[in-house]
């Protein structure tokens, strides 16, 4: 089995890409990390890539005149290592319309919410504030539009009474990090359709349904 050859784009702390990263330890995952991009310097994330004997690379955003110049400069580095499906993990830039085109249907994203409630920041604060029983996480493929894309895989939690932001992020990063693999390894084995705005699945689907409070 030849293994897909993954970049991932982060920008900080790094644990869903420490997810990815033990994923793909695994010889048998369909995928290999072969390298992460960071636009930040000196983020976690470089560290724990390199504590995996990932070739890692910074390209500061604030250098470039254009986010298309960024841009280049990162597909660059990418196309040069071989890569052949995106992760974003906590990659906190917005994309420029070109870049996303060239990886379409082979980059995906991680959001803290179920999409398409709660594009862009603070999610766990406005899932509280709006009053959510059940909130979670979606890995989707990355189209020009923030937050949107065909969806691959979602995992929800429930909020529970007395939950701060702090809290419902811990709850919800725990299920990220079991999406977010599972998302590649169906991408990587070929297993994801697109039609439209719809991504068809060659997966099974969990019995029952979570529901909060328990019936
Ligand atoms: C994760 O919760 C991820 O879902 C979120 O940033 C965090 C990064 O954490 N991404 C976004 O909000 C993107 N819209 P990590 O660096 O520990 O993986």
């Amino acid at each position: 089995m030849s293994r897909k050859k993954v970049g991932v784009l982060v920008s900080g702390r790094g644990s869903n890409l420490q997810a990815l990263l033990d994923a793909a330890a695994d010889p048998s995952f369909p995928a290999e990390i072969v390298l992460v991009i960071s636009n930040i310097p000196e983020v976690y994330a470089l560290e724990r890539a390199a504590k995996a004997g990932v070739p890692t690379l910074v390209i500061p955003h604030k250098g470039f005149p254009s986010r298309e110049a960024f841009d280049a400069e990162m597909d660059k580095a990418l196309r040069a290592a071989g890569v052949e499906i995106v992760c974003l993990a906590g990659f906190m830039r917005l994309l420029s319309a070109g870049f996303v085109e060239s990886w379409r249907n082979a980059m995906i994203n991680i959001h803290p919410s179920l999409l398409p409630s709660f594009k862009g920041l603070h999610t766990h604060e406005r899932a509280i504030e709006a009053g959510l029983k059940l909130h979670g996480c979606t890995v989707h493929l990355v189209t020009p539009d923030l937050d949107d894309g065909p969806i691959l895989v979602q995992a929800a939690v429930p909020v529970l009474p007395g939950d701060n932001a702090d809290a419902l992020a811990a709850r919800v990063l725990e299920q990220e990090h079991k999406a977010y693999p599972l998302a590649l390894r169906l991408l990587a084995e070929g297993k994801v359709n697109v039609s439209g705005n719809c991504a068809h699945m060659d997966a099974a689907a969990p019995a029952g349904a979570l529901v909060n409070p328990a019936p």
